[in-house]
């Protein structure tokens, strides 16, 4: 059986032809309208989400297929104590595919151990977010034309996003990769994340202006309020960084702003119209590579059996 659980579970081979599937898609879409007929996806959401779900629902629906599960874990049986692994077990009987967020870290992996149909990870703790990193692939290999030769400005919550760690991870195994760092003393990369691969270079500065006109991708991201232990720490670097129209002066006209979205006030709205905002075009492609992910994951899965 095959699962996505870490963006590390697909070889690049596998993540380029998921990429073509949703050019493809992107393309003629006609030709992928039925081809998830008579399968159901089962999104088990104990976390909440907006884009994410949704666009596991509408990527199922363009399909063919449909779609159970639920968003609020209180309101299923979840509430009555039982395991994940249970749910899980008790799921498969309806669904041939889950996608599944979870508070704490391991979750999805520990589901996978006991599933029979694929388990995809919707994002766990403040671990990883493998679907959010193809989304993002493909948005830098649509925008930039490459995923190599890339300089990568990564801001903001860069301890507890767990969108950055696995950009990173999927980032590194791509030709001349430059990341550079940037958040404040409280929020940095944890260690477990800082690879040392040959072809990445990392390096840590505390202000976005210095490095703007060296960066091919700026990633903003949120402060993940709902991490944090200590709500003082929270409100004194809530506000570490913001983009405005300003700062963006001395970027490069190619360059192309990210944000998994949603923002809180990072970015501000007057950066939305540049050209170089590309953080709604984004989820559209969310849309695209979840149904390339589905359709490849029950194929790859099949030929296993
Ligand atoms: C992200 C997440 O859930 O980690 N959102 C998303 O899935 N697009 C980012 C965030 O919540 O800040």
């Amino acid at each position: 059986m095959r699962h996505l659980i870490d963006i590390m579970d697909l070889s690049v081979r596998e993540i380029n032809e998921l990429i073509n599937t949703a050019m493809d898609i992107i393309e003629y879409p006609e030709k992928y309208c039925e081809v998830c007929r008579n399968k159901k996806l089962a999104t088990l959401f104990y976390e909440p989400s907006t884009r994410t779900r949704l666009s596991f629902t509408s990527a199922m629906m363009e399909l063919g297929g449909q779609v159970i599960g639920f968003d609020d874990a209180n309101s299923s049986s979840v509430s009555k104590g039982e395991t994940v692994q249970d749910t899980v077990r008790v799921v498969e009987n309806f669904a041939d595919i889950i996608a599944m967020r979870h508070h704490t870290e391991g979750a999805p992996l520990e589901a996978s151990h006991v599933a029979n149909v694929p388990i995809i990870n919707a994002g766990d703790g403040s671990h990883a977010h493998p679907t959010q990193s193809l989304t993002d692939l493909l948005t830098i290999k649509r925008e930039m034309g490459r995923l190599d030769h890339l300089t990568i400005g990564f801001c903001g919550d860069l301890k507890f996003g767990r969108t950055v760690h696995s950009l990173i991870q999927a980032m590194s195994r791509y030709e001349d990769i430059k990341i550079i760092l940037i958040a404040p003393e409280e929020l940095q990369l944890p260690e477990r994340f800082k690879l040392k691969t040959p072809n990445l270079e990392m390096r840590e500065v505390t202000t976005m202006e210095e490095v703007m006109p060296e960066l091919d991708i700026l990633y903003m991201t949120r402060v993940q309020q709902e991490r944090f232990l200590d709500k003082e720490e929270f409100e004194r670097v809530k506000d570490s960084f913001v983009l405005t129209l300003n700062k963006l002066e001395h970027a490069k006209p190619s360059m192309r702003i990210l944000h998994p979205l949603p923002r809180v006030n990072e970015i501000l709205p007057e950066v939305d119209d540049d050209p170089r905002a590309a953080y709604f075009r984004q989820v559209g492609n969310g849309k695209y590579i979840r149904m390339a992910l589905i359709y490849q994951l029950l194929l790859w899965s099949k030929k296993n059996k």
